[in-house]
């Protein structure tokens, strides 16, 4: 199923109560210092249901409203403005290009909206959005509340959008899906570029520049989210961001690392040896790692609960754990008591699709929900062995594993968006000492 913006909000209109108005505001802008801004990016719920990428903006949808269904507050033209931070689309631009049926000044949404929210019974909105439009929503229904007398009919009702939209959002159509295999090949070049260039004194930050560089020489204009280069014992420091050290001669380095691509995001981790050569110790975990890996996604398919990838990771990385002595005792019982969670203490996966933790709920009525054909999600086991460890021999310190690929449900199973990031120990070596 491929759905324009226009569709997409008709299929929302649907699954609102009657008498209902929907608001989603464009993020807003931050800035750094003075007139120096963060570089900015579109709300996604915002781009979702409009294709509208300028700040400042605000979408009204009233389903039940002939006239003036879709409505754009967005900038005024301003050529002094235009001729130093660039083109503004307007409000004939937006209901030209984007398919308002009518469009107002942002300036004027104070006087503009409680009009037009006036009649409806509800109002829905994004309240997990970080935008502050539920201020501003409270202020407008205020304003009507002070004309009842002159017969005014305030809303009654403020609802959240997020369960809604982010079903929808949930299930990728296929247009969705192209864009998100795109962003995954780029990705893909990024990481086979960087296995090919690393080398022992290296630093973690020239590796980032070649994710970098490929993810921009192929117009995906920004990682998806903060790149993780950590060699060493800062491989196994899940959120590492410094990407500040020396990578040495006989460590593994971990890259997290995926561009966002036409706003969608792919997330891939490769651990690989700075030296081209894994040690032992580092073949062992990875190989527990690997296998936990390939285990997890054969529980991939439509009706599969949730979390059956993620036990199944469990059980592989216990196994493997036991079997090289890193843990001891009963299998069950360590499971049970989650004693492996110092070694692997994170989840299996998560959705993926415009956001890089993507909407959606992984539970429904309490339990674990079923996959569904048309769902993208990750798959990233890890064994992490601190230096700091204690009770831990010290051949293994300093080893983190993770590998990460992106997957997506289809009818029957699932395919793997990322087939071509090496993998197996013989690829990856390959690659390193290609
Ligand atoms: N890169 C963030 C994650 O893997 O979840
Ligand atoms: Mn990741
Ligand atoms: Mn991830």
């Amino acid at each position: 199923m491929t759905l324009n913006f226009s569709e997409r909000r008709d299929l929302l209109a649907d699954k609102v109560l009657e008498d209902s108005a929907i608001i989603v505001s464009a993020a807003s802008v931050k800035s750094r210092i003075s007139d120096t801004e963060y570089s900015y990016r579109q709300d996604s719920n915002f781009y979702y249901l409009s294709g509208y990428e300028e700040p400042e903006s605000l979408i009204l949808i009233r389903p039940n409203q002939d006239k003036e269904r879709f409505i754009i507050f967005c900038r005024d033209r301003d050529p002094l403005r235009e001729q130093w931070d660039g083109f503004r689309t307007g409000q004939e631009g937006v209901i030209q290009d984007y398919g308002a049926d009518a469009a107002y000044s942002i300036n004027s949404i104070d006087e503009i909206m409680p009009k037009l929210l006036e009649g409806a019974k509800n109002i829905y909105f994004s309240m997990s959005a970080p935008c502050g439009v539920d201020a501003k929503i409270s202020s407008w229904v205020e304003d009507i509340r002070k004309n009842t007398r002159s017969g005014a009919e305030p809303p009654q009702n403020l609802l959240s959008l997020d369960s809604i939209l982010h079903e929808m959002r949930l299930i990728k159509e296929s247009n969705e899906m192209d864009l998100m295999k795109q962003a995954a090949n780029i990705t893909t070049e990024a990481h086979i570029r960087a296995m090919q260039s690393v080398r022992p004194g290296m630093y973690e930050y020239q590796l980032e520049a070649e994710y970098l560089y490929a993810f921009n020489k192929n117009g995906a204009r920004s990682p998806a989210y903060n790149s993780i280069v950590g060699g060493g014992n800062n491989s196994c420091i899940l959120h590492y961001v410094e990407n500040n050290a020396e990578l040495k001669d006989g460590d593994l380095v971990l890259v997290d690392a995926g561009c966002e691509y036409k706003y969608y995001a792919s997330d891939v981790t490769r651990t690989f040896p700075v030296n081209g050569k894994f040690s032992p110790e580092q073949r062992e975990i990875y190989s527990i790692v690997l296998e936990a890996h390939k285990q997890s996604m054969e529980q991939a398919k439509p009706g599969n609960k949730w979390n059956l990838m993620h036990e199944k990771s469990v059980e592989v990385i216990v196994e493997g754990l036991l079997s090289i002595g890193l843990l001891q005792g009963s299998r069950d019982e360590i499971i049970e008591k989650g004693e492996y969670s110092k070694f692997y203490m994170h989840r299996i996966g998560h959705w993926l699709g415009m956001d890089v933790h993507d909407v959606g709920s992984y539970k429904q009525d309490g339990d674990w929900r079923p996959l569904e054909e048309g769902m993208v999600m990750t798959v990233e086991p890890g064994i992490y062995i601190l230096d700091s460890m204690e009770d831990v021999d010290d051949k293994w310190k300093g080893i983190g594993v993770r590998i990460e690929d992106d997957i997506a449900i289809t009818d029957s199973g699932f395919e793997i968006l990322t087939p071509d990031v090496p993998r197996t120990i013989e690829e990856v070596e390959q690659t390193v000492q290609g």
